[in-house]
């Protein structure tokens, strides 16, 4: 018996006149003659020729948008324009049918917000094709970038008792019978009667448990599932994203930047070198996109342009004292067309602000560094005070063009005098974070790491605007269907 084809390598061959299977579901099937058929193995459809005069009625009718089909046929160089081979049909069977008067996915354009209502059937469209060739991609560089350089990769554990940013943006994991909540004698809930006896709750990154395990192999990774339970109906933020957390040991914040910055170079590139055809495809599709925008709406790149530059120039890196100096005396700011202005040092910055300074002021990816240590978390670095006594942590954010934030990460606090003392100005519990203050007193050692947003990541290399179009199933307030 020969077997299945995929339609990649058939619409790759020169070896004509031979007798092939092909198997997948139809996109259009035009004159009673033609059924353009994809099997998902690349954007690409074949083209199916049918002698209708001798195909049952019954037969050709079931070939509908969205069916499923084996086809059994000869190779030949298509004498059509638009493809150069096609498959003539010897034998149609139908796998499994599609009613098109229900089927939701048409031959036509469909709006993302109406595919993401349709998320089930939605990577049968083009565009969900590359996005997610495209994801595939960069999550295979991701290992593959650390690999190579002797990373080990860390599961950290998805249930957790500790809320490792402290913004207390959990979801909490229970077995408790929500009618009948037991309570202790002061009447507040009682966890010890739950399944881990005690409170626990989604994980919101990896890398309070990924720093244990750098004090001992010197370089690790995480790439897992986080889950923050923030209200931000964003199209940057979801409830569920996936997260990549280096951490290196004997390394400094400067040493985290230029990790960093390798990596993001060699995911990018991976994914333009292995990924041709999807970004070209994503490129024109943005192309046409930017067209019904007004002009100055539109983008002064297109997304290869974005991709190349990226490549091609350094990351600037300032301070966040530097930032905030251009950012205050900015036209925006002057003008008062921030939404927040930026009046004096240790104001948080908002997407706005990022969004100025990577995408009018530098035109290129910007580490900002040394922020306020009033608004970072309590495990960065602690730096000297600065001339006017402000007090900043070794903290730094990488920030992109159309994303913002992409990369959050510091060096961290070693010396556990310092740790303890912010954790206490914080009111984090020492008692339950015992393990984390034991590296501080077994061989403590500086060290460093940042967390990398996957999808963030997919958003800016396929150019979509909607995180939740750039993972499978997005999360987000009010919405955990499928
Ligand atoms: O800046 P964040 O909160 O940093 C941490 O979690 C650190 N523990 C990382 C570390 O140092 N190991 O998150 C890191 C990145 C952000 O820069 C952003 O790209 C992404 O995670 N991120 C989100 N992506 C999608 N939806 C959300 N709600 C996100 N929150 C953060
Ligand atoms: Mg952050």
């Amino acid at each position: 018996m020969i077997k299945r084809e995929k339609i990649k390598s058939l619409l790759a061959t020169t070896e004509y006149n031979r007798e092939v299977i092909v198997m997948g579901w139809v996109r259009t099937f035009r004159n009673n003659q033609f059924i353009a058929i994809n099997d998902g193995s690349c954007m690409g459809n074949i083209q199916i020729v049918v002698d209708f005069n001798n195909t049952p009625e019954e037969l050709l009718k079931r070939i509908t948008t969205g069916a499923s089909v084996a086809i059994t046929g000869t190779l030949i160089e298509s004498l059509g324009k638009g493809q150069r081979v096609e498959v003539k049909a010897s034998a149609i069977e139908i796998l499994g049918d599609s009613d098109p008067d229900k089927f939701p996915l048409q031959p036509k354009k469909h709006s993302l917000e109406f595919l993401r209502e349709i998320a089930h059937l939605r990577f049968r469209t083009n565009t969900f094709n590359a996005v997610f060739k495209v994801r595939h991609a960069l999550a295979f560089a991701i290992h593959q970038f650390y690999n190579e350089r002797g990373f080990v990769y860390m599961h950290t554990p998805i249930i957790t008792a500790s809320d490792a940013e402290g913004a207390g943006e959990t979801f909490k994991v229970t077995t408790l019978d929500y009618d009948q909540i037991p309570r202790t004698e002061d009447g507040h809930v009682d966890y010890a009667e739950d399944f881990f006896g005690r409170a626990t709750n989604l994980t919101v990154s990896g890398q309070l448990e990924g720093e244990l395990a750098a004090m001992a192999f010197g370089q690790i990774y995480t790439f897992g599932p986080t889950f923050r339970a923030e209200n931000s109906n964003t199209t940057r933020h979801l409830a569920e994203f996936w997260m990549i957390e280096p951490e290196i040991a004997f390394a400094d914040l400067e040493d985290n930047m230029q990790l960093a910055e390798d990596m993001m170079k060699y995911i990018i590139t991976y994914a333009v070198e292995n990924c041709k055809e999807e970004i070209e495809f994503l490129n024109a599709r943005l192309l046409e996109d930017e067209k019904t925008k007004p002009q100055q709406e539109r983008s002064e790149l297109s997304l290869i342009d974005k991709l190349n530059f990226c490549l091609n120039n350094d990351f600037e890196r300032l301070t966040y004292t530097e930032a905030i100096a251009i950012l205050r005396s900015s036209k925006p700011n002057q003008k008062k067309q921030f939404k927040y202005l930026i009046n004096e040092w240790g104001a948080d910055l908002q997407s706005e602000h990022e969004r100025f300074l990577v995408e009018k002021h530098f035109k290129k990816p910007v580490i900002l560094t040394d922020y306020p240590a009033d608004i970072k978390s309590f495990y960065m670095r602690q730096n000297e005070p600065d001339a006017e006594g402000r007090k900043t942590v070794a903290a730094m954010d990488i920030l992109f063009p159309g994303i913002g934030e992409m990369i959050g990460g510091s060096q961290r606090e070693e010396r556990l005098d310092r740790l303890t003392q912010r954790m206490e100005e914080l009111n984090i519990p020492q008692e339950e974070l015992w393990w984390y203050l034991d590296t501080r007193k077994f061989g403590s050692a500086p060290h460093a790491g940042f967390g990398l947003g996957f999808e963030r990541l997919v958003l800016f290399v396929t150019g979509m605007t909607n995180i939740r179009d750039v993972i499978a199933f997005p999360r987000f307030p009010k919405n955990a269907e499928f």
